[in-house]
Parts: C-alpha cells; sequence; structure tokens
C-alpha cells in the first residue's frame, strides 16, 4: 500500500527541496524558515538548518559539530575515482576548512599571519592596476561581465598574492570548478572520473609550486608560509602547505567570482525575469510596492539602480558589499558534521548526521534583519551576516576578499558609472549545494 505523503509535512518539505538548484532559492528557503526551519533532504542525506540563530550556535560549537565533512562529495567516489586518486599519488590531507582542533588550530594560527588586513593592504596598489587593467580591457558594449572580469580578476589577484604565474589563471580556473563539481555537485559516474582526471594534474602543480617556493623564495605568501615552518614537519610540513595551496587555489577565488558576479547583478539592478526564472524576486517586488523610494536601497526601478547611489557617494562601497553578502552570498551553504545527539530547533539530530547550513536563509532571517528581501545600505546590523561563516573557521580570506571587491568596485564606478544591466536575459546556475553565482551577466554602458 503506498502511504500518504501528506501525512508527514516534514517530509513534504524534504521531499520538494532540491538543495542542488541554486536558480532562486529564496522562497522556499523563507517557507521552511516559518514553517520547518530543521528538515530532513533524503536527496543529499543531510537535515538542512535554516534559522541565523541555529546556524550560529552550530558555527560557535565545534565540540558538538565538526567542520570535518564541509569537502565530503555528496556522491560518494567510486571504487575507480578511488583507484585514480591513489595511482596519482594524490596526497592533501585536511589542513583547513576540513580539519578538526588541535590540527586545525596549528595550522590556522600560521595561516592567520599572512592574510592580516595589513598584509592585505600591503597589496592594494597591485590590486588596483590588475583592476584598472581589467576594466580597461572590457572592450565594447554589450559584455559579459562574468568570463570578461568577474570570473578572471580574483584569480589574478590571489596568484599575485600567492606568488602563482599569472599565466596559470586559465588552468587553475578550469581546475578548481572542476572540483567544486566533483564535491558539491552530483556528477554521472562518467562525470566524477573525467573532473578526478583533472584533481590528479591540479595536485601535482601546488606540489611543485611548493617545492620551487621552497628552493627559491619571493614575496608573497606561499613563501612566507615555507618560511614559518622554518624546516620543521611538526610546525607544518610540505604536503600540509601543498594541501593549503590546493584549498586556497579554490576557495580564494571561486567564492569571490561569484560574490562580485552577484553583487553586480543587484546593484545594477534587476530587471524583471519571468516567474518560473526569478519568482522570488518578483515577489519581493510586490512586496515594495508599498515602500517609500529612498537612495539607498528602497524600492527602485531599473532607471534609479543602486549603482547610481553608489556613483555619488562611494564612501557607501564598503557597506554595499556587505549587504550584497547578506542577501546573495557566494558561498550560500556550509556544512557541518553532528558529533554527539542533539536538538537543533526543536528537531532531535543524531550522532553522525550532516547538517547543511543554509547561510542564505540565515541571512535573510526576519527574526535579526527586517524586510530581508530587500535590499538596504543602511542597515546597522550587517557584522551578523554569516557569508563568511562564524567561529574558528571564519573565512580566512575575508580581508582579501573584502579588500579587491571593494578596489574593483571603486574601480567600474569611477571608469563605467553609467554600468547598466542588459534587460530580458535569464541567470543561469551551476548544480551544487554550495556555490551560487551567475554564469553570464550581460552588461552595457
Ligand atoms: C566573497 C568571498 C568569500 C566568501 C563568501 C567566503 C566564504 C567562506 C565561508 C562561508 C567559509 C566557511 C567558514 C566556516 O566554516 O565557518 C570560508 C572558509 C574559508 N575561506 Fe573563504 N570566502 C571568500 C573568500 C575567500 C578568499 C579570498 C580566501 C583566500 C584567499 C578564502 C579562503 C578560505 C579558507 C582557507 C577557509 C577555511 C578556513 C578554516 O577552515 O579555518 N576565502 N570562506
Amino acid at each position: 500500500m503506498m502511504e500518504s505523503r501528506s501525512s508527514c509535512p516534514h517530509q513534504d518539505l524534504g521531499g520538494r527541496f532540491d538543495p542542488l538548484d541554486l536558480r532562486d532559492p529564496f522562497p522556499a528557503l523563507a517557507h521552511a524558515q516559518a514553517q520547518q526551519p530543521v528538515f530532513y533532504s533524503p536527496a543529499i542525506d543531510y537535515w538542512v538548518v535554516t534559522r541565523h540563530a541555529d546556524i550560529k550556535a552550530i558555527f560557535r560549537d565545534h565540540h558538538r559539530y565538526s567542520a570535518a565533512n564541509t569537502i565530503t562529495p555528496i556522491v560518494p567516489f567510486s571504487d575507480a575515482v578511488k583507484r585514480l586518486l591513489a595511482v596519482g599519488d594524490y596526497t592533501p590531507e585536511p589542513v583547513l576548512s576540513n580539519n578538526v582542533p588541535p590540527g586545525h588550530t596549528r595550522i590556522r594560527s600560521l595561516v592567520n599571519r599572512l592574510f592580516t588586513p595589513r598584509r592585505m593592504n600591503s597589496f592594494a596598489p597591485v590590486i588596483r592596476q590588475i583592476a584598472r587593467d581589467a576594466v580597461a580591457q572590457l572592450g565594447s558594449p554589450p559584455v559579459d561581465i562574468v568570463p570578461a572580469l568577474t570570473y578572471t580578476f580574483p584569480a589574478q589577484v590571489l596568484f599575485a598574492v600567492l606568488g602563482v604565474p599569472e599565466a596559470d589563471v586559465p588552468q587553475v580556473k578550469a581546475w578548481a570548478s572542476s572540483r567544486i563539481k566533483l564535491y558539491y555537485g552530483r556528477p554521472s559516474a562518467e562525470e566524477q572520473l573525467k573532473m578526478t582526471a583533472d584533481l590528479v594534474p591540479f595536485w601535482r602543480y601546488v606540489v611543485a609550486l611548493v617545492a620551487d617556493k621552497a628552493q627559491s623564495p619571493g614575496d608573497d605568501l606561499t613563501s612566507d608560509l615555507i618560511r614559518m615552518r622554518a624546516d620543521d614537519d611538526h610546525v607544518l610540513s610540505l604536503n600540509e602547505i601543498a594541501s593549503c595551496m590546493i584549498t586556497l587555489l579554490v576557495a580564494g577565488h571561486e567564492t569571490t567570482t561569484a560574490q562580485l558576479s552577484n553583487a553586480l547583478l543587484h546593484l545594477l539592478g534587476n530587471p524583471p525575469q519571468s516567474p518560473h526564472q526569478d519568482g522570488g524576486r518578483q515577489r519581493q517586488a510586490e512586496s515594495r510596492q508599498d515602500l517609500p523610494p529612498n537612495d539607498l536601497g528602497g524600492p527602485r526601478g531599473v532607471d534609479h539602480s543602486l549603482w547610481q547611489s553608489l556613483c555619488q557617494q562611494p564612501a557607501l562601497i564598503p557597506q554595499a558589499l556587505e549587504e550584497m553578502m547578506r542577501y546573495d552570498p557566494s558561498v550560500c551553504a556550509w556544512r557541518r558534521l553532528s558529533l554527539v545527539p542533539s536538538s537543533i530547533g526543536g528537531v532531535d539530530i543524531p550522532a553522525g548526521a550532516n547538517l547543511l547550513l543554509m547561510l542564505n536563509a540565515a541571512n535573510r532571517d526576519p527574526a535579526l534583519f527586517p524586510e530581508p528581501d530587500v535590499i538596504c545600505l543602511t542597515r546597522d546590523n550587517l557584522k551578523d551576516q554569516l557569508a563568511f561563516g562564524y567561529g574558528i573557521h571564519y573565512c580566512v580570506g575575508a580581508p582579501l576578499a573584502r579588500l579587491e571587491m571593494r578596489i574593483l568596485l571603486e574601480t567600474l564606478l569611477a571608469e563605467l558609472p553609467s554600468l547598466r544591466l542588459v534587460a530580458g536575459q535569464e541567470f543561469n546556475y551551476t548544480r551544487n549545494i554550495s556555490f551560487r553565482g551567475p554564469l553570464s551577466l550581460w552588461v552595457s554602458w
């Protein structure tokens, strides 16, 4: 006899939710937050957590909720994939994102010293030059600004900072996006093998890079890390440095590429979409109708984008970027592993359960952010947004991400004040659970 699905509303919610469909996750998440803030998703065998308070409490409690599963493939590796990795001497180890104390504490305390705001600021002139050159090379409008700018700029910056040859940007970007699909998407067996075939040369590349820097160090963060180890494996081994490098060569640009694309999409004003493509924003536009217009993010039409407000008041750029990270964080969800039985939002969670923490839902939790679907540059609690995580794993690259995004926006506003979105385009997103950014964004000026 068939079981009636409607008899269990919790199961219904989890059954309908597709965690890999990132086209417009916001209406479903708002519904879940109000009706069933913690629910089970059979599609990926994860418990999905949507409220800000629950997510922050989980991030804070690394004794009960470990980060060990943050780079676990959603589709477990097949035996063929495992063989390919073994033959390829693929030996990265947990160092940062999926490491736990005390190993994480040891490595993180060293890596923290690389990414201080002061050290990052010393790279500001280089970053500004990269931004100017990139904007100057945009060509004639209309331009798809993702491949033309936001795809490469963060990698060019990161490579300058880490001392990696700029000529390798296209290859590393291709490897990194393959790695994201492998770990955070749902590849077929054939795709999984193909993506794994990319992992092996990527790993060999970082091993060779670290060996190179150990031989001839420079004025860059990779060399700084090698100097810190002072030839002592107890401080940091070369394999751990290579593992940090492969992490940084994914986390350090794919995130920022997507965040910049999200920010430009919203700051330039989003032309109306069909309900299928953009139901959430349509709902948002409707809910804004009775609000008074203002210069800092109240209801606006295509003619009065936030872009113009920022042109007039560039001092608002840092605040605008924080609001963009709240409104549409590029790392839309992150993971934790429950180590002991616990209760989250009143739901019993067993030990060993995987948790998917919806950062994009937390950042639109009305308990903390009034009118969460409205972009507003005058919010006074943006420090509470969780786009960079929270606690011991808080994004180590946040100072670099903030600096480079600010510089690129300043450059674009100065050089292309009339920048606008081309109307009538569709926005597509890679199917995966964690990284959200439009794959193309046509602009004109
Ligand atoms: C806007 C861009 C970025 C966003 C939205 C972002 C977001 C995040 C998030 C959500 C986490 C997980 C935090 C947690 O588990 O509590 C994280 C961790 C991390 N991020 Fe970022 N990130 C960005 C840019 C960068 C950059 C530029 C770098 C490096 C240059 C970087 C390197 C890392 C690393 C290494 C970790 C792991 C830290 C640890 O586990 O101790 N990220 N990031």
